[in-house]
């Protein structure tokens, strides 16, 4: 299509990682376009941070919406996304992944006709549950184009009868492996955490901790957490923790038997995943980065998007157990796989969006 102008509805960490690389691939093509951060995520080294190390274009719109229950926090993003498409009249609305910021963006948009072109398309969990699950659903509904990183979601989109929309479905690959790929090296210059940390190579688990399911309910939190404190007697723990879970773990006084830090920036995250033994987490993007970095995986939750992953062996799904988690961790280091394989597009999603959006 005729692409001028493209609005980028974003809010949240992942959305800047993703969003660095398709913005890059958006300029070389000299298409202009106009970002709009919900305000989603405030922090300083929840959102600047990224801004800043990844060179992502300042948003011109920062709507400062965040710390609201779902429903305050969707409904206030729309009405102020409304606004700014009124005035910005972009092309098309890019939309990432299955925050509240994607499902504001997109609702936003189609209400006023605006094609939505959403990226990471077709993932599911199958667990309602999830608020997750419904804003990636809703969003795949009415977007236009549905550019999917995986073959799985394709499949996904296909069991639900997509294919009977007139919307463009595409597999694009992962766009978080374009921006693992594109910052590596920088990261290998100026990050100075292992230093700074003292950490040895291969010498500690690199751990996150947020997604709802595990943070609102008390018994997998201290589960999950029981599991970090046992396994710390034995392994050195690197648990940079979202405010949401540390907010939860301060007002609940659970007891932690080691050090957590603050989040951090995407450089030295890249380093802390680089150099770890292994990954536990319950994030969807650290579970794939995992991998593009041949690190196994252990995911803290009941099921998981990235099931590619898990038929490879590299990824394994315990839910919030605190044996399952100390039996797979024991398991790791026996495990041979040859993570030598091309499972999200090896760094051409980006590319791949971009051309077929001006198709
Ligand atoms: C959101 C996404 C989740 C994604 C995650 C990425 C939804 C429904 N969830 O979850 O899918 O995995 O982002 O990290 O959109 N907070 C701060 N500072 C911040 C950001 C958040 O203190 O910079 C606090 C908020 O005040 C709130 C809590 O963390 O109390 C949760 O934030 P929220 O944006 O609602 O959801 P996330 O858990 O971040
Ligand atoms: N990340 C980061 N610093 C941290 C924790 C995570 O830069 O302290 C990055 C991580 O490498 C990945 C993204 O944030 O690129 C994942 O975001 P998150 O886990 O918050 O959300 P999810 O992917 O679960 O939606």
């Amino acid at each position: 299509m005729m692409i001028n102008k493209v609005l980028t509805v974003i809010g949240a960490r992942p959305q800047f990682i993703k969003a660095a690389a398709v913005s890059r691939a958006l300029q070389k093509e000299n298409i202009a376009e106009i970002i709009v951060h919900t305000g989603q995520h405030f922090d300083s080294n929840m959102s600047k941070i990224f801004f800043d190390e990844m060179d992502i274009p300042k948003p011109a719109y920062n709507l400062d919406i965040h710390s609201l229950s779902h429903g305050a926090m969707t409904g206030r993003m729309i009405e102020e996304i409304e606004k700014i498409l009124k005035v910005e009249l972009p092309d098309i609305v890019l939309v990432y992944g299955d925050t509240n910021s994607t499902l504001a963006g997109a609702l936003a948009a189609q209400k006023l006709h605006i094609p939505i072109a959403h990226i990471e398309a077709g993932l599911r969990s199958f667990n309602l549950k999830m608020p997750e699950e419904v804003n990636r659903i809703l969003t795949d509904r009415i977007s236009s184009y549905l550019f999917c990183p995986t073959d799985k979601a394709i499949e996904n989109l296909k069991t639900e009868g997509f294919e009977n929309y007139p919307f463009t479905i595409l597999k694009s690959g992962d766009v978080m492996q374009d921006a693992a790929l594109y910052y590596e090296k920088v990261s290998d210059q100026q990050s100075t955490i292992i230093k700074d940390l003292k950490l040895e190579k291969s010498k500690f688990i690199l751990c996150t901790l947020h997604r709802q399911e595990n943070t609102d309910n008390r018994e997998r939190l201290l589960n999950i957490i029981n599991a970090y404190n046992e396994l710390s007697k034995d392994f050195k723990i690197i648990l940079p923790l979202h405010p949401r879970t540390q907010k939860i773990i301060k007002e609940s006084l659970i007891n932690l038997d080691f050090d957590i830090i603050d989040p951090v920036g995407y450089f030295d995250m890249i380093q802390l995943i680089k150099n770890s033994e292994f990954i536990i987490t319950d994030s969807g993007g650290l579970q794939k980065e995992a991998f593009f970095f041949k690190k196994y995986c252990i995911t803290t939750r009941d099921e998981t998007e990235w099931v590619e992953l898990v038929e490879n062996g590299f990824n394994v799904v315990v839910g919030a157990n605190k044996e399952k988690i100390i039996l797979e961790v024991q398991k790791v280091s026996q495990k041979t796989a040859n993570f030598d394989m091309d499972l999200y597009g090896n760094g051409k999603a980006s590319e791949n969006i971009v051309k077929n959006l001006l198709a």
